[in-house]
């Protein structure tokens, strides 16, 4: 079997184009400029890569970007003041403060101090707690755009044995919920599981999100089994000269695709996605602080 490639990129700027479509007609309704304020703390090369990728997308979609750089020696005194000011700006509707922070900085102190109705990453503790209670809440968006994927490939979820390698509060754990709630069989596997390939082969829909590079052979995936790779690692590819790198996702995907009927590459599976659905995140935190509706699918 040769799995169908999912087209995230391509889905991604569907959604992208749907979300400018609604914004162009809130604000043609009278509705403030959707506002995403990103910070950046330091220069980790992925995160500075990452962060353009946020705003060049939201730009795009007609919301408004701002963006505020920090040096890599703020003091966590000095971010909070930042949040704290953002928090307080009636024209900003979502706050993304990306991670990695630097070591000086508690991230949980920093994601505590977004306000939950600007948490538009989804990972401020109302959020999570919300998500969990099955209440409307701001969903983290690579577990979002994933699930997305999945329904636009499978439709119904019900009844679906769906397991996730890796347990991360950004993307194993909220995972987990938002495939409960469409019915599925939840198994949350991680690095202290017996037999994750045995566990693996048990799966309809595999998800996999452990950051570590074609961990994920062709022979631990069901055949016909749907598959979501999550991972971005950068790892050496001597064959295209020294010193080059590639990027590979957490599965092998050339084995995988042998096994599964589809499969997310990597680039261009559920990378796009995460930022089209932090733009709808920004959207839908919009809607709710100035009380306007959006389309029925966007809640
Ligand atoms: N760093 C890696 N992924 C993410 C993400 O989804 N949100 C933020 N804020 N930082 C990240």
């Amino acid at each position: 079997m040769s799995a169908d490639i999912i087209d995230g990129k391509a889905f991604a700027a569907k959604l992208t184009q749907t979300i400018g479509d609604a914004v162009a007609n809130v604000m043609g309704s009278g509705a403030p400029q959707p506002a995403l304020a990103v910070v950046l703390v330091g220069e980790d090369p992925a995160s500075e890569v990452y962060v353009r990728n946020k705003i060049k997308t939201t730009e795009a979609s007609g919301m408004l970007s701002i963006e505020h750089r920090l040096p890599d020696t703020t003091s966590q005194t000095e971010l909070l003041a930042l949040i704290d000011q953002l928090n307080h700006d009636n024209a900003i509707d979502g706050i993304l403060v990306q991670l990695p922070l630097p070591d000086q900085i508690n991230a949980d102190a920093v994601i505590d101090a977004i306000t939950p109705d600007k948490d538009v990453d989804g990972f401020h503790i109302v959020n999570v707690g919300r998500l969990w209670a099955g209440l409307p809440s701001l969903v983290p968006c690579t577990p979002f755009g994933s699930l997305l994927l999945l329904k636009d490939t499978l439709g119904d979820l019900s009844g679906k044995n769906a397991v996730i390698v890796g347990r991360s509060n950004i993307v194993g754990k909220p995972m987990a919920q938002l495939l409960l709630a469409e019915n599925c069989t939840i198994t949350v596997a991680h690095s202290r599981s017996k037999d994750l390939p045995a566990i693996c082969r048990e799966a309809d829909i595999l998800v996999a999100a452990v950051g570590r590079p074609e961990m994920i052979r062709g022979d631990w995936v069901k055949p016909g089994a749907v598959v979501i790779d999550v991972g971005i690692n950068r790892i050496p590819a001597p064959e295209r000269g020294e010193g080059k790198t590639r990027i590979t996702g957490d599965v092998h995907f050339e084995e995988a695709s042998q096994v599964a009927s589809a499969i997310t590459p990597v680039p261009g599976g559920v990378g796009p996605m995460t930022i089209a659905c932090l733009l709808r995140n920004t959207l839908v935190a919009a809607s709710r602080r100035h009380g306007y509706a959006l389309p029925a699918d966007f809640e």
